[in-house]
């Protein structure tokens, strides 16, 4: 048997709790890996909700979790160019990494380099993948002006730093906690709420040009109103505005890859892209866990500890 996070219905952070499963057998082509550490990102919660029913409809009693790292313990028929010990960062699209044992398909691992710790490894992969694609889409470069608004979150920590690797100039919307962080990235924090339009003013005053939206409530038409073209304005979470204005929503599917992860992990591995950690907790504190990602304050990720 293996422990694992389910629930049979839609809810609070109640419903969950961690039960013993048996342990999943990998088929042809996929891979057993004991799970060291896996990500938790709102979009659970969401769906755990039940508030993505229309979208992703739950089938009860349903696992949880997309990110994981962790060690090969077993391999599928066909498997060859992974080897049990592996250490490895991967991802699943089948609502089950949050437990003892993940299976996923070989395809969807990149080996976890040395240098990255078991935590961020298990954070990388909706957040990693997310900001990539969405950071991507608007194409920042050299003289440009980015904005990204929740700036120091799971998806947003990153976006800003890829942003600033393409050798862009980066505005970050933050509170104000963030904002000694974000300025030691290289970062202009500016803070979010009323008059958030005349501080973006005030600190790119040669304009903007691209806009990276990790929040939504309006920052779609914020971005608008500073002028940028649609083309380079990306949200991952108001799909509404995006359809009304035309704007693109670049998110996880479109860099959900092993390769991307894999560019991902290289980047955490030379130092040249940090992933913040706001909290680690045990399996059995997933409600804890949750609780703390519900606030929407958190720097950086929240990972569980199997
Ligand atoms: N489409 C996709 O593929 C995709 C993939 C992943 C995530 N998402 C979505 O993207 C969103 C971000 O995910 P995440 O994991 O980054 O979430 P998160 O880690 O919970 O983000 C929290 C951040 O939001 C900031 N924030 C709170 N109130 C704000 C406001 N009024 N204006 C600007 N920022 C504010 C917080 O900043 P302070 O702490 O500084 O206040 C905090 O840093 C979620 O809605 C998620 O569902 C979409």
């Amino acid at each position: 048997m293996a422990r694992a996070i389910r629930f049979d219905e839609y809810g609070d952070v109640e419903v969950l709790r961690v039960e013993d499963v048996p342990r999943p057998a990998p088929g042809p082509g996929q891979v057993l890996v004991e799970v060291r550490a896996a990500g938790i990102n709102p979009g659970e919660a969401a769906i755990r909700q039940g508030f993505l029913h229309e979208r992703f409809p739950a089938t009860f009693p349903s696992g949880q979790g997309s990110d994981f790292a962790g060690v090969v313990a077993e391999l599928g028929d066909g498997v060859e160019e992974i080897a049990v010990g592996d250490e490895v960062i991967g991802f699943v699209h089948t609502r089950s990494s949050h437990a003892e044992y993940v299976v996923a398909e070989a395809s969807d691992l990149t080996p976890k380099p040395d240098d990255v710790p078991w935590e961020v490894a298990g954070a990388l992969f909706v957040a990693g993948t997310t900001a990539y694609a969405a950071t991507a889409a608007v194409c920042p470069r050299e003289g440009d002006t980015v904005v990204v608004s929740g700036a120091a979150g799971g998806v947003g920590s990153l976006a800003v730093q890829l942003a600033l690797l393409s050798g862009a100039t980066v505005i970050g919307l933050a509170g104000p906690a963030n904002h000694a962080w974000l300025h030691e990235l290289g970062v202009i924090p500016v803070a979010y709420g009323e008059g958030v339009l005349d501080r973006i003013k005030e600190a790119a005053p040669d304009g903007v040009h691209a806009f990276v939206d990790t929040f939504g409530s309006g920052y779609v038409e914020l971005a608008l109103h500073l002028g940028i073209h649609p083309g380079r304005i990306n949200t991952v979470i108001d799909f509404e505005a995006a359809a009304k204005y035309n704007v693109k929503t670049d998110g996880n599917m479109a860099g959900a890859s092993a390769e991307v992860l894999r560019e991902l992990s290289l980047l955490v591995g030379k130092g040249l892209l940090e992933v913040p950690i706001a909290g680690v907790y045990p399996l059995a504190d997933v409600r804890d866990a949750y609780r703390e990602l519900e606030q929407r304050h958190t720097r950086g990720k929240i990972v569980l500890r199997p």
